[in-house]
């Protein structure tokens, strides 16, 4: 055996004990439920994997999102001049897009680092005047009733939140829209989402789990009388011994459950488009985008 210097850090067999004595199951939405966005650390680390173009598992990659752009122009009637609500927008790579095409765009999103990029990427594509970027809970939200065009809730965030904090928040995206408005809302196609109990482990040196020699590990399991998925992650990093522990529940959602919140919304239209409509994404068949309309009545 190699002699390593491991520069071990003493907390690190502690640190296991705990992984080896953690509870069971976890229990759904307990400290959350969601990826710690909003951290400073680890969204400045998430922001790298927004804008890593080798994958698409924080923002789609920029062939992907300009095919998604033209779908979206079409689909939700979007002109110059048109209002759009873009909420959990990430580092605003949608948002920009559009108001360099013409709208005026308010994105919110809680992660500090994806804010401030947006902010930055608006100003050097010179449309900071049609962008507005609010860093908050999107569900603490109050956008003014029935003054956007249209709203989009994409890339399945919707499913982290409790159902009835989607229900809310999909009544407050409805009531931003004035009356024909358009809400988009992409999620997992209940169908297809992984239901297999499984675990897995990593090491890394650099990563969206930390800058340092860590070791990661993840469990997964199903709630099926919930339709609930439930992913436990452990990062124990080594100079530190520091054991990070995350939950993130994903709530899925049938066609018909998610029409019917969309209708006790006051949308009265709801098309609903499996496999991105065909669009070319390697991740397509995946998911289902609904695109609403706001009652005209
Ligand atoms: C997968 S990323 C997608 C970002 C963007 N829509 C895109 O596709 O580039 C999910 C985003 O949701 C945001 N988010 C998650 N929960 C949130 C919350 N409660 N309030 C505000 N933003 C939230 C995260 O900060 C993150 O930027």
């Amino acid at each position: 055996m190699n002699d390593v210097d491991t520069g071990a850090a003493p907390d690190l067999a502690a640190a296991l004990w705990r992984i080896h004595r953690r509870p069971g199951r976890p229990q759904a939405w307990v400290g959350g439920g969601n990826l710690p966005w909003n951290d400073p650390a680890f969204s400045a680390r998430m922001l790298r994997e927004h804008l890593d173009e080798s994958h698409g598992a924080a923002s789609r990659r920029s062939a992907e999102r300009a095919a998604q752009i033209d779908w979206l122009w079409a689909r939700l009637a979007l002109a110059p001049g048109k209002r759009v609500l873009d909420l959990t927008c990430g580092p605003g790579l949608y948002a920009v897009a559009l108001a360099r095409r013409g709208c005026q765009v308010t994105g919110v999103d809680f992660g500090p680092a994806s804010i401030a990029y947006a902010r930055q990427l608006a100003a050097e594509h010179a449309v900071t005047a049609a962008c507005n970027f609010i860093e908050q809970d999107v569900r603490t939200v109050t956008p003014p009733a029935a003054s956007y065009d249209a709203a989009l809730i994409l890339y399945g965030q919707l499913a982290v939140f409790t159902r009835a904090e989607a229900a809310a928040l999909v009544k407050t995206a409805a009531a931003s829209l004035q009356p024909g408005g358009r809400l988009c809302i992409e999620l997992l196609d209940q169908d297809r989402v992984d239901k297999k109990q499984s675990t897995w482990w990593f090491t890394d040196d650099r990563g969206l789990w930390g800058d340092a020699p860590f070791v990661h590990l993840g469990e997964r399991f199903w709630d099926d009388e919930q339709a609930l998925s439930l992913e436990r992650f452990y990062t124990l990093h080594l100079e530190t011994g520091q054991l990070d522990e995350v939950l993130l529940c994903d709530q899925t959602y049938g066609v018909d459950e998610m029409c019917g919140l969309l209708q006790a919304a006051d949308c009265d239209l709801v098309d609903v488009y499996p496999a991105w409509d065909g669009l070319p994404l390697p991740d397509a068949a995946e998911w289902h985008v609904y695109v609403a309309q706001k009652s005209i009545r």
